[in-house]
């Protein structure tokens, strides 16, 4: 067997896990790495004279991965000639041309820009009538083991620990089969499918069995939003809950993932509960702040005993008594509140978050969708304008896709009923007016919006963030539409990240030269639109760092619409009172067109403004729960420092 060059490159002696996991500095890398094991393999049975048996899989997990198989063949002549593939899984029903199919995913992006032979491919098929699925599924198997089973297993791993489609409840032997999809996961599926109602129930996947029979499986994960079931899947017990966990009982198996996937291990999070560990600042207040959440005590309530049954007695030998250790972090996490999020003028600003000085600074926001600013950080924004400074919002990207059609229709209308009335007589708006109109009634799920569509549909969005940032206080001058090229697909899939995009935010920043600059520090979803704008914004500063404005230049991060910093990594905490929550509600409310069971809803079926105030009194909450202020609500801040 073919030594992992994965495993060979980092070092794990100390580890918690029951599956050897590997982590990388980011999904581009690790991607790399794992082409790099596959082209070697390919190799091998090349010398051989064999043929090479993968498995693979689709979804967003793999798609570095075989763009970077395309350049080795590309690039390095890298054949896949003796390769055999088989796909884990396909929608049923499904046909193979469908915009959504497996197979179509396949050919986009790999099989069409590699020399495999198309009769060694092989992917469930979804055409099938239903009483010949089993048979064939059993002809799937065996025509592995007729191969000699599969020599590489490709996986990616859903929400609930699903691998292939065998989801929660499915036994180890499982076989290939005709099985339903889990609501979680066609949750997930459903923003290809526009909305739930359009996405398949049922699907045909390999089983568990031929997936623990491959000589050699690899797990691909990116992400924070993988990081729960990474934990759960190599730490937790054997159960088909969660079936990713029955690979703890093979026998070469490797997890692939990103810092974001892996934050949540034992030896990442509270790496002091696996080896002995140097204290940093930083780990002595996540080890302490962790402490006080676990054991639902105020931080100067915690005593010895507290630490030493939680695994953190070197703590104490290291820096004496719970108490003084206390104090110390329950001063640093006071001094992250602040009611002067731009610094306050005149004040000693030694133990607070921002710099007095200069009292009025010239603040840019950047905000991925016409909403992020207002949702996440729709208080400090308000006070930023309100106690004077500068502020400028910059929306990165039009936001079209996640306008209804209805929506849509209902704005060209109004321009119709306008031009009438004001008898403003204008035949290309008619023409126009007709075939958006014809376009959108005959428009078939999951087919893109003609680009007049599209830009009726940014429309509405930008007036709506308009409206908000009226609403904040904010005159025109201040308000600025980037409108990134990257987002213009009319898809989920969007391009990426180009140099237009870095260019436009590098122009932006020069032009205003911000004292502080705010952006969503979104790390969730390593593929969204909130990575790939905060990408634009990392590279741009980076780009501008030399320029002498950047030197009183500040970067703070908030939190997309899903997801708040943990309380540890929080360095400026902004509280607001229950009349300022009001406020920022009204401000979301501007944004008509994403209320009431937007396009995109997730599995979340509260409205943004609803998650906006819980996750905001939820950050209050914890303040108030480790025996500080409590106050109605915060946002939070992290700096970036580059
Ligand atoms: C895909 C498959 C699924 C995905 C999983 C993760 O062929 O079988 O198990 O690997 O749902 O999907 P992504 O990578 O899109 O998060």
């Amino acid at each position: 067997m073919l030594k992992s060059t994965i495993d060979k490159a980092t070092d794990f002696e100390k580890r918690f896990e029951n599956i050897n996991t590997v982590m990388f500095e980011d999904s581009q890398v690790a991607s790399k790495a794992v082409a790099k094991e596959i082209a070697d393999l390919i190799k091998v049975k090349q010398s051989q004279k064999q043929p090479c048996i993968l498995g693979l899989a689709t979804g967003s997990s793999p798609k570095g991965l075989y763009a970077e198989l395309v350049r080795l063949h590309k690039e390095k002549g890298l054949s896949f000639k003796n390769v055999v593939t088989f796909n884990l899984d396909e929608y049923y029903p499904m046909e193979p041309d469908a915009v959504n199919s497996y197979v179509r995913f396949m050919k986009k992006m790999l099989f069409d820009h590699i020399d495999i032979l198309p009769e060694n491919c092989y992917i469930p098929d979804g055409t099938l009538p239903k009483d010949k699925i089993a048979s064939y599924c059993s002809a799937y198997e065996k025509k592995i083991e007729a191969l000699g089973g599969i020599d590489l297993q490709i996986l990616g791993i859903g929400g609930n620990g699903h691998i292939g489609f065998n989801e929660s409840g499915s036994l180890q032997n499982s076989k290939t089969r005709l099985v339903a999809l889990d609501h979680i996961t066609r949750v997930a599926a459903s923003k290809d499918f526009a909305g739930l109602s359009n996405t398949p129930r049922t699907a045909i996947t390999l089983g568990v069995k031929k997936i623990m029979e491959a000589k050699r499986v690899i797990l691909l994960a990116w992400g924070e939003s993988k990081a729960a079931i990474i934990k759960t899947s190599t730490e937790g017990q054997v159960t088909n809950q969660v079936p990713a966990s029955f690979l703890q009982e093979h026998n070469n198996v490797t997890f692939v993932l990103d810092k974001e996937a892996a934050s949540k291990l034992t030896r990442i999070n509270a790496p002091w509960l696996v080896e002995k560990v140097n204290w940093t600042d930083r780990l002595i207040r996540k080890a302490v702040l962790g402490l006080a959440m676990h054991l639902k005590k105020p931080i100067l309530m915690l005593t010895d005993a507290d630490y030493i049954e939680n695994g953190m007695s070197d703590l104490l030998a290291e820096f004496g008594q719970a108490y003084d250790i206390n104090i110390k972090i329950f001063n640093k996490l006071q001094h992250t509140i602040t009611g002067w999020p731009g610094g306050k003028p005149n004040a000693d600003d030694s133990h607070r978050p921002e710099r007095a000085e200069p009292g009025k600074k010239r603040v840019l926001i950047f905000s991925p969708h016409p909403d992020d600013d207002i949702i996440s950080m729709g208080g400090t924004f308000r006070r930023l304008h309100e106690q004077g400074h500068e502020v400028h919002v910059a929306y990165q990207t039009s936001g079209n896709i996640a306008v209804a059609d209805e929506e849509a229709l209902r704005f060209a209308n109004f321009v119709i009923d306008f031009n009438a009335k004001f008898d403003i007589k204008s035949e290309a708006t008619e023409k126009i007016y007709k075939k958006v109109v014809k376009s959108l009634t005959d428009k078939k799920p999951s087919e893109i919006d003609i680009p007049e569509a599209r830009y009726i549909k940014g429309l509405i969005r930008k007036g709506e963030a308009r409206a908000t940032s009226h609403f904040v206080g904010l005159t025109d001058d201040r308000i600025h539409f980037m409108e990134m090229p990257f987002y213009e697909t009319g898809t989920i899939d969007k391009h990426p990240l180009g140099e237009e995009d870095i260019q436009m935010t590098v122009d932006i920043i020069e032009s205003i030269k911000p004292h502080q600059i705010y952006a969503a520090g979104d790390l969730a979803d390593p593929h969204g639109t909130h990575k790939v704008c905060l990408d634009a914004v990392f590279k741009a500063v980076r780009r501008l760092k030399e320029k002498p404005f950047m030197d009183d230049c500040w970067v703070w991060l908030y939190r997309g619409a899903w997801q708040e910093w943990g309380i540890d990594e929080i360095e400026m905490a902004v509280p607001m009172s229950p009349d300022q929550v009001l406020e920022k509600r009204h401000g979301i409310f501007k944004h008509q067109s994403q209320k009431d069971g937007v396009v995109f809803q997730g599995s979340d079926a509260r409205e943004f403004w609803q998650r906006a105030e819980d996750r905001n009194k939820e950050t209050a909450g914890l303040y108030d729960q480790l025996g500080l202020a409590h106050y109605a609500a915060m946002e939070a801040f992290v700096r970036w420092h580059f």
